[in-house]
């Protein structure tokens, strides 16, 4: 089988993994937590890192960080994985769905700016599958008018807007350390933020609101959002390679876009953002033709090749239509690529020839379908 994807990892991961299991480092309060904050945080250039145990988690504790009610709305892309949603719902408030670009799978600032309510107290921005949002526009909107800027990095570590990387824009940035992420700790995840009041409140959620002193008496009902020490060298080491990782992932894009160039029934993901290359994330592609994913993913199966739909849009999530259906809006760009889209194996198991290999397979099996 041609898994989707496989992590690099380098002799230097497996170094720093086990110093920390040596030095018996290895619990969530391990000194490897505290590094690996500093670095994380110095690489992106924000003030305050706070490693939690994975990206949803992440955006949760984002979320609850700004004290929202029912009274509150909260824009988020419909294409986007279920985090983006259910972090909001947890906190009470209401979610209002963007759709996205059709070029780049993006919300926009136009979009954002149709929605805008005066309830409206913040945007979740996803960076998604390796292209940027137009953050730098997006935040200035939300500095005038005084909405919260909550930037999902997940899929996007080391992408440079000039000079600046993403997840430096939020108030509060989330990332995930997920294996298919560019930087990994299998799982695990981190929020940055250059304010104070919210780094302070998130280092309490993070560890059941345990004080210095009466350590046992809490004064709030907190959960445990704990990375682990083994977890934390591994992200340590891992930052290192971020760039390598990046260039390889662009070098498959490359020989993939080769490949597909002739190819008029699929559409391939945007090479670039304006000046901002893509640094692929995943490879993503849109089928032309309506209705026929589902059956080309389950032929590739069988002929050994494992592929992933795209992200269901979240307006249509079952989980959320039970609550509200009334007012769900059309958004087609989302349901088209959450219908019409898959993306491709990519990692360090990956090679030119078996990217031939994957390419002739769906075209062969596109062949068969619609014959
Ligand atoms: C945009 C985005 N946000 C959040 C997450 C959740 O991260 P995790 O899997 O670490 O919980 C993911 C995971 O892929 C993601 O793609």
């Amino acid at each position: 089988m041609i898994r989707v994807f496989e992590p690099w990892t380098s002799p230097s991961d497996v170094l720093e993994v086990n110093k920390a299991l040596i030095k018996k480092q290895i619990s969530g309060s391990s000194t490897y937590i505290g590094k690996l904050e500093e670095k994380f945080k110095q690489f992106i250039g924000m003030k305050y890192g706070i490693a939690v145990s994975n990206g949803s988690v992440a955006l949760d504790l984002a979320l609850q960080t700004l004290d929202l009610d029912e009274n509150d709305e909260i824009i988020l892309p419909a294409f986007s994985i279920i985090s983006c949603l259910s972090s909001i719902i947890r906190t009470g408030a209401k979610p209002v769905f963007s759709d996205v670009d059709k070029k780049t799978w993006n919300i926009t600032l136009d979009e954002i700016k149709k929605l805008k309510s005066s309830r409206t107290k913040g945007v979740l921005v996803v960076h998604t599958y390796g292209l940027p949002a137009e953050i730098d526009e997006i935040s200035k909107y939300c500095k005038e008018n005084n909405l919260f800027l909550i930037e999902d990095t997940a899929e996007a570590h080391g992408i440079k807007i000039g000079n600046k990387y993403c997840g430096s824009y939020g108030d509060l940035s989330t990332f995930s350390f997920y294996a298919n992420k560019h930087i990994t700790s299998g799982e695990g995840g981190m929020i940055l933020t250059n304010n104070k009041d919210f780094y302070k409140k998130i280092i309490q959620m993070r560890n059941l609101d345990f004080k210095a002193s009466n350590r046992f008496v809490h004064d709030n009902f907190y959960w445990n959002y704990r990375i682990s020490g083994l977890q934390a060298a591994l992200a340590f080491s891992q930052i290192d390679n971020v760039e390598k990782i990046i260039k390889k992932k662009q070098q498959q894009a490359r020989v993939y876009n080769d490949l597909f160039k002739n190819n008029a029934e699929i559409i391939t993901p945007e090479k670039s953002f304006r000046e901002i290359k893509n640094n692929y994330w995943v490879y993503g592609i849109v089928l032309k033709k309506d209705g026929i994913r589902d059956e080309l993913m389950e032929r590739l199966y069988k002929k050994n090749i494992e592929t992933r739909p795209f992200f269901w849009p979240l307006h249509l999530q079952p989980a959320y239509r039970e609550q509200v259906s009334e007012d769900i809006a059309l958004l087609p760009v989302s349901e088209n690529l959450g219908k019409n889209g898959l993306y491709l194996p990519m990692g360090a198991h990956i090679n030119k020839k078996i990217q031939k290999k994957i390419v002739k397979s769906i075209e062969n099996t596109l062949a068969e379908i619609t014959k």
